[in-house]
């Protein structure tokens, strides 16, 4: 997990532009439909971080489809909503979901087209597990956050929870596909500072970010060998191989899913939540 040189950066976006114009939405798709132990969705638990009645300006990075802001309108009508994303499939969809709130298709590793200062809340749902070198966008998250506001994100935790379902039938997935062992790093490389607590907050501190919270938190749900393929189907490992592949995929997950478990099981996905302000 180790950040990606120039030419691999490159193909990782390329690579990411595809899946999203090939799966636009499919985060939210799978999301929306796990809950955590207070019953509350991902992008609730986000959404409960921003508070009402101070934050007035609310940025989400990597806003995809734009479910995390459609939450945030619903609950704060009055809120100035803006989204910034990668890709131009997702911003066509959180355009007609959101149409009060402002979007801009951008690089978060670039300088972010907003002035300094200019948010109360900042908040990222899956997105920094993606970004192969965070330093950047934490420097320009300070900048664009007001002092005294909260940033807040999730993220994958899947390094943590090797044997997990998901890992588990993703490996599975993946050695079927490419009829070989699958890779140890099959998942999109990350940066591995994310998942390293003192590493993250002492990045975090060199930006003027304090951290108030950083912790493992689980969403979960039923799952019966069904819906074994649509929660894979759109993950980014198996996204982007071709039909062949993707069926060897969806026979191999259903078979490790026979093998292990009886009909229906409680699958959880792990995730680390990050609560910070900014100096
Ligand atoms: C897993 S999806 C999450 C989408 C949305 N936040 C959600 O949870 O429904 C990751 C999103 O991050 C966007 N993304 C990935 N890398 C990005 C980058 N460097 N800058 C901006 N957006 C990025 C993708 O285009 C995609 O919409």
């Amino acid at each position: 997990m180790k950040p990606r040189n120039v030419a691999q950066s490159e193909q990782h976006k390329l690579r990411l532009q595809a899946h999203h114009e090939r799966f636009t939405g499919s985060t939210a798709r799978l999301f929306t439909t796990f809950f955590s132990d207070e019953g509350l969705t991902s992008y609730a638990t986000l959404v409960a971080t921003v508070d009402a009645a101070t934050a007035k300006c609310v940025l989400d990075i990597g806003c995809g489809d734009g479910t995390l802001l459609a939450e945030l309108a619903r609950r704060t009508p009055a809120m100035h909503l803006y989204g910034l994303d990668a890709s131009s499939a997702e911003l066509e969809l959180a355009r007609k979901r959101v149409p009060g709130a402002s979007f801009v298709q951008a690089d978060c590793t670039d300088r972010l087209p907003y002035p300094d200062e200019s948010f109360d809340a900042v908040l990222s749902h899956l997105v920094m597990m993606l970004v192969g070198d965070i330093e950047a966008t934490i420097s320009e998250i300070h900048r664009v956050t007001r002092p005294g506001g909260t940033v807040s994100f999730l993220y994958d935790d899947l390094p943590s929870d090797p044997n997990g379902i998901y890992v588990d039938l993703m490996r599975y997935g993946v050695q079927a596909a490419l009829q070989k062992a699958a890779p140890e790093e099959f998942r999109e490389a990350s940066d591995h500072r994310l998942y390293d607590h003192a590493t993250l907050q002492a990045l975090c501190a060199r930006y003027g970010l304090a951290i108030s919270e950083h912790r493992h938190f689980t969403v979960s749900r039923e799952l019966t060998e069904i819906d074994a393929w649509p929660m894979m189907a759109t993950s980014y490992p198996l996204s982007g191989l071709d039909e062949d592949a993707r069926g060897r995929a969806r026979e191999a997950i259903a078979r490790r899913f026979r093998e292990r478990f009886d009909e229906r099981v409680v699958a959880s996905l792990p995730l680390q939540f990050v609560k910070a302000h900014r100096l």
